[in-house]
């Protein structure tokens, strides 16, 4: 058994929005500092991070649209980074580029827009060829936007709105991180320590009540089926409503007992305790069905002890029967570019090309405004591939192929990552804008990013503009 496998023995750490900025007229001022910290993950032995403030997840933004915000990164750490707002539309090139890289000494002002809608984005290192060790070592962090829509729903909130960041690492019997760069791993880091919000297996004390669940998969490799057991009945699955994914709220609650979450996703969920007072309840990860091996332990990720008294009933009735209009892609039944994810010639490649060859990498020209249905494709049985393409919202249309087809709480929701899981083809829609400018699209295994699963798009009519499309970043 795995020595730290004891469940619930360390609370959960918060991740929230403690983060305060300095405030002028119209917009917003934070400073964050990447820095090492030593962390206690093994009672008593010190594992070495590098986190966004020194803490791992980094602190979490609390925002609310309209009000822009703009973030100096001062990068105190011993390699470069780039930081990217995962969610975001911000504009080419400013937001994570691989190679528009800070250097140690240095700092990089960031600005965000913050106009869409409520979502819960995640910022995170993304400098070219070392993002999984920079997000594995800390850093990755909430950053959560607002609305009066959302907010005028009745959702849980303040205290009981969590954001909730799973990770998956590996650890040296010394109780350091496992270093995936200097072990030459090159194509998935799995990780048997299942932590949430830095804490492994941690437990939580909950009310009888509704809570408001921010999941995201901040692993550099593991995916997860989650579902939840009272201890008392173990063998039935709790149901609980799926309400917001990558992009915002779904159309209306989607009532599952398993939540699929690959890296990068976002699923905002609805626990309802009060049937549930003095129990425990077990969140459980299906694990091989799941994860592409069978580390022991895998199997658990967090405990809920519910207590006996509610101390806040606010914002704890029934759910709206509708959430919000989501603004979906118009329909389109022909496809307009197929990519597929593969291994081959020892690299991670999508369609051949890999991001280190900068006179190929440019693959897709799609127009500003225009409506496009991309088919992707994971042949392979192997692997996963969660697939983010930077900028654009889509829905998934289809997906055939593996065992799964659109998930039910996936039908009405807007992503930015879909989980590509062995054999699947998924078909995703969406409209190309709102800005002209280069774009990266990626497997978010991390370590397959980084060896060199990566492509570009450029959203633009570039020949009409007269551009070097291979070279040039476009900044309208
Ligand atoms: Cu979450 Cu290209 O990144
Ligand atoms: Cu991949």
């Amino acid at each position: 058994m795995h020595p730290l496998l004891l469940l619930a023995l360390f609370p959960l750490a918060e991740a929230k929005g403690w983060l305060s900025p300095v405030s002028y007229d119209n917009i917003d001022y934070y400073e964050i500092d990447i820095k090492p910290v030593d962390i206690e993950i093994y009672p008593g032995k010190k594992a070495r991070h590098v986190g966004y403030n020194g803490t791992v997840p980094g602190p979490t933004f609390k925002m609310k649209q309209g009000r822009e915000a703009v973030v100096r990164f001062i990068n105190h750490a011993d390699r470069a980074n780039s930081v990217h707002l995962h969610g975001s539309y911000s504009r080419a090139p400013f937001d994570g580029w691989a190679e528009d890289t800070t250097e140690p000494g240095q700092y990089k002002d960031y600005y965000y827009p913050n106009a869409q809608a409520a979502r819960t984005l995640w910022y995170h290192d993304h400098a070219v060829g070392h993002t999984a060790e920079n997000a594995y070592y800390g850093q990755a962090g909430f950053y959560i936007l607002e609305d009066d829509q959302k907010n005028s729903l009745g959702l849980p909130s303040g205290n009981y709105d969590i954001p909730l960041a799973l990770a998956a690492k590996r650890y040296n019997a010394d109780g350091s991180l496992w270093d995936p760069e200097a072990n030459g791993e090159t194509t998935s880091v799995f990780g048997d320590v299942i932590q949430v919000n830095g804490q492994p297996w941690p437990y939580l004390a909950v009310e009888p009540r509704k809570y408001l669940f921010r999941f995201l998969d901040t692993s550099v490799s593991r995916s997860f089926q989650l579902y939840a057991e009272a201890d008392k009945k173990v063998g039935t699955r709790i149901p609980f409503s799926v309400i917001g994914s990558d992009a915002g709220l779904l159309a209306s609650p989607v009532s599952t007992t398993q939540l699929d979450i690959s890296m990068a996703e976002r699923w905002e969920v609805v626990f309802d305790f009060s049937s549930y007072a003095g129990q425990n309840i077990t969140l459980k990860n299906t694990g091989n069905v799941a994860a592409d091996d069978d580390f022991d332990g895998t199997d658990r990720v967090m405990r809920f002890m519910v207590g006996n008294s509610v101390s806040d009933n606010t914002n704890n009735g029934p759910l709206p029967a509708t959430l919000r209009s989501v603004p979906l892609p118009p329909a389109k039944t022909t496809v307009d570019r197929s990519y597929e994810f593969m291994r081959s010639n020892g690299e991670w490649q999508v369609n051949n090309v890999v991001w280190s060859d900068v006179q190929d990498r440019v693959i897709a020209k799609p127009e500003r405004g225009a409506v496009e249905r991309w088919e992707l494709v994971n042949s392979a049985g192997g692997w996963s591939h969660p697939i983010h393409i930077h900028l654009i919202d889509f829905q998934v249309v289809s997906r055939t192929g593996g065992t799964r087809g659109v998930l039910p709480y996936e039908q009405t929701a807007l992503k930015d990552v879909v989980w590509l899981n062995k054999n699947e083809k998924v078909q995703v829609l969406a409209r190309y804008g709102p800005w002209d400018g280069l774009y990266m699209f990626h497997c978010h295994n991390l370590i397959h990013e980084d060896h060199d699963m990566m492509a570009a798009l450029n959203v633009t009519a570039l020949k009409d503009l007269g551009y070097d499309e291979k070279t040039t970043f476009i900044d309208p």
